[in-house]
């Protein structure tokens, strides 16, 4: 294992570490879905590629395999805006900020750590994205600027099918889930405080009163209007915070039902593969996972929000484009104990039940645990009906 990243290092006095990341890519895009009624341009010109960007690599399964189908993708092929763009296509501003945050981990793992090679090495990093266009892309840019577009070998993304996918809450495999969701929104949405703003907004904005609209496809608009400067609707800017409290408020009532068990469904089988990520980066069983040092998750908004309250680290607001969450694994020199150290954007975070921002391995994965899953587990939670929720599938 080789050095630690400074901040920590300062901390323990000497230490080493090995880290592992967890990064989500939701980069600035052509938002997924546009109001019937206002809609603003989206010209092919926002999608040209940076050369600085540009980086060659393939997709495979998760055995190595042929990339498999993706549904999501298919869908979002289906749907072209005024201007040209298809839905959630990533954006020459989403690229180049995806870069920076690639040149932002080269600063702290290569530059200051010397912890990764200044060449992408096939050996030392595992990369893992959701089967998504915009997401393979994002993973790309990353790369490019982590390593400069320098590399020793070929970068493989592996991918898996939307039908076992981990990397976000799964409505395919996971019926309860998706009903309760389903269901939670809707009570959340007939919330009175909650629909007087839908209503007030609609109105002001001139939207039709039976056009449907929620708060998650007008957060998404204006959100993605404003990363590229595009004119938003007026009135959507002056509602721009409530948009973002009620999603937020939506969600939180979706995912705090008073159990673990809206969290356990939604990331229990991503922190299942964590913690033996983990534990075997501690004590690793082969030459390969000895070699290893970055494992990166590509994921999106929708999955570090249970991800950051299942850690007891969510501040409440939307994951902004391109947010990053990295969980590195450090030993000290002298007394060979482990740490794990997460950070958000780059900050650390104090997780729920750790002391400090360095946390002993052990409690970390005690903190894991607790909405870690296995996929037997999984099945059985995702599973089981319960006789006030309609199944309607
Ligand atoms: C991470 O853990 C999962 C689940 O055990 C495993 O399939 C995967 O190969 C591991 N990844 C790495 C890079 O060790």
């Amino acid at each position: 294992l080789a050095e630690g990243a400074g901040g920590a290092e300062r901390r323990l006095g000497s230490a080493s570490g090995a880290q592992r990341w967890l990064v989500t890519l939701g980069s600035p895009r052509v938002p997924l879905k546009q109001f019937v009624s206002k809609q603003v341009e989206w010209p092919p010109s926002l999608l040209e590629v940076p050369a600085h960007t540009k980086l060659d690599y393939t997709v495979t399964d998760l055995r190595g395999g042929p990339q498999p189908p993706s549904p999501y993708e298919e869908r979002y092929r289906k749907t072209t805006f005024k201007g040209g763009a298809l839905a959630g296509q990533l954006t020459a501003v989403g690229m180049q900020q995806m870069f920076a945050l690639g040149e932002r981990l080269r600063r702290s793992y290569v530059e200051e750590a010397s912890f990764l090679s200044p060449a992408f090495k096939p050996a030392e990093v595992f990369i893992r994205s959701t089967n998504i266009f915009r997401n393979l892309e994002s993973t790309r840019c990353l790369l490019a600027g982590l390593y400069q577009q320098q590399k020793e070998g070929p970068v493989v993304i592996v991918t898996d099918e939307a039908s076992s996918e981990i990397l976000y809450p799964n409505y395919y495999n996971c019926q309860r889930l998706k009903c309760l969701t389903r269901q939670k929104l809707k009570d959340a949405q007939l919330q009175p405080a909650i629909s007087e703003d839908l209503k007030t907004i609609k109105k002001k904005m001139g939207v039709d009163d039976d056009e449907s609209v929620d708060f998650f496809l007008l957060f998404d608009n204006i959100y993605a209007e404003q990363a590229h400067g595009l004119p938003s609707c007026p009135v959507l800017k002056d509602f721009q915070q409530t948009i973002e409290r009620r999603c937020i408020d939506s969600l939180l009532f979706v995912l705090e039902d008073g159990s673990r068990e809206v969290l356990q469904m939604s990331v229990g089988l991503l922190f299942y593969t964590l913690q033996k990520n983990i534990t075997e980066a501690a004590d690793p069983s082969s030459p390969a996972e000895k070699a290893r040092k970055l494992i990166l998750y590509a994921s999106h908004d929708v999955t570090l929000i249970p991800l950051l309250m299942a850690l007891g680290t969510f501040d409440h607001k939307w994951p902004p484009y391109a947010a990053d969450v990295t969980l590195e694994l450090y030993r000290h020199r002298q007394s060979k104990e482990w740490f794990i150290r997460v950070s958000y954007h780059g900050e650390e975070q104090v997780v729920k039940g750790c002391r400090a921002g360095l946390c002993p391995l052990e409690e970390f994965l005690k903190v894991l645990s607790q909405y870690s899953i296995s996929p037997e587990e999984y099945n059985n939670l995702c599973s089981q009906t319960e006789g006030n929720e309609q199944s309607d599938l």
